[in-house]
């Protein structure tokens, strides 16, 4: 047997290609700030940046335009409290983006998935709520649950076509879709984080939504990278909940997870590739260490290989070119 003969041209190897990306799998993540015309970078993610309502659907337009299949919008808010109040007011910066995109023409061509969780609204940057509890400050489940609920419920009325709950509290996604439901958006459906880990590639997300948490970590409701059997049973409970796709994070080193997942649930299944795998490879990148165009898209062929439907990535306007 000589397997060299079926990769002898390009055109032999495309014939026998096994996994395929689109730039329609790919998703471009968002973070809308206040102002007008404001195009800030975020310093440890270059090429990605704070971008106000009106920059943010330009954006919206350049990513129609080459074939993404959609958005996930976050939002930094003019000031933060306790609470979050500015993920689920009406006039929440996610709020106004969505609706701005709403009246553009680029929204009908792409979907536009909304983050649901508060830590980018909280002045402790937790994404619950914080009480005192027997061993100090913990972030509490039960009360968080109905601010989340209202955070979806206002982005979906304001025109999010999907909701993204990724704040690992327990029993979110029944909250939400009973919240959902009752308030006239039976038809929005929640893209579960299902499966999350307590991860360091966050990092450079957390400079760039202004997220840190002011005291203490996530590891208290994040999974523990280590346990890919509770992963499973998250996704199980948040499928049991109503959730209608799960999405898996990080990427790139919990392909393992995503494959188990994919094996499974028969759910379309997301995977993020998260701000520090991406910052990592434009660190890379920038030395000359990895050659830019090839990495970018076997990194996401990889995750489509494990077995994800489609892929969030701050790469995807890059990839789409590159696929074109
Ligand atoms: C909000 C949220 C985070 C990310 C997505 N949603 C940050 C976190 O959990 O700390 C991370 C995304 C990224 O790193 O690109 N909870």
């Amino acid at each position: 047997m000589r397997m060299r003969r079926l990769r002898r041209s390009d055109s032999m190897r495309a014939l026998v290609r096994e996994t395929v990306i689109e730039p329609g799998d790919l998703i471009y993540p968002l973070f809308i700030c206040p102002g007008q015309g404001v195009r800030r970078e975020v310093g440890s993610m270059p090429g990605v940046f704070n971008l106000s309502v009106d920059e943010a659907v330009r954006e919206a337009e350049e990513a129609a335009g080459l074939g993404l299949g959609g958005l996930l919008l976050f939002g930094l808010p003019e000031t933060k409290d306790e609470e979050g109040a500015g993920a689920w007011e009406e006039g929440g910066i996610v709020q106004q983006a969505l609706r701005a995109m709403r009246h553009s023409a680029a929204s009908k061509k792409l979907v536009l998935i909304a983050d649901v969780c508060l830590c980018e609204y909280t002045s402790h940057g937790h994404c619950g709520i914080i009480v005192q509890g027997r061993d100090g400050f913990e972030v509490d489940n039960d009360s968080t649950l109905e601010l989340l609920a209202r955070t979806a419920v206002s982005q979906a009325k304001a025109g999010a076509d999907i909701v993204a709950p990724s704040d690992m509290m327990d029993g979110r996604v029944a909250a939400i879709r009973r919240a959902l439901d009752t308030e006239g958006c039976s038809q929005t459906p929640i893209l579960s984080y299902a499966s999350k880990f307590a991860s360091a590639f966050y990092g450079p997300f957390r400079e760039a939504a202004d997220s840190a948490p002011q005291f203490g970590d996530r590891k208290t409701y994040q999974m523990d990278g280590a346990n890919l059997r509770e992963a499973m049973r998250e996704i199980d409970l948040d499928l049991g909940e109503g959730a209608d796709m799960i999405l898996m994070k990080p990427a790139m080193p919990y392909l393992d997870v995503i494959r188990a997942a994919r094996e499974r649930v028969d759910v379309p299944i997301g995977a993020y590739q998260v701000s520090g795998e991406y910052s990592m490879l434009q660190a890379a990148f920038a030395k000359g260490w990895l050659d830019r165009d090839r990495t970018i898209i076997e990194s996401l062929l990889g995750i489509r290989r494990a077995g994800a439907d489609f892929a969030v990535t701050y790469f995807a306007k890059d990839a789409a070119k590159l696929l074109a």
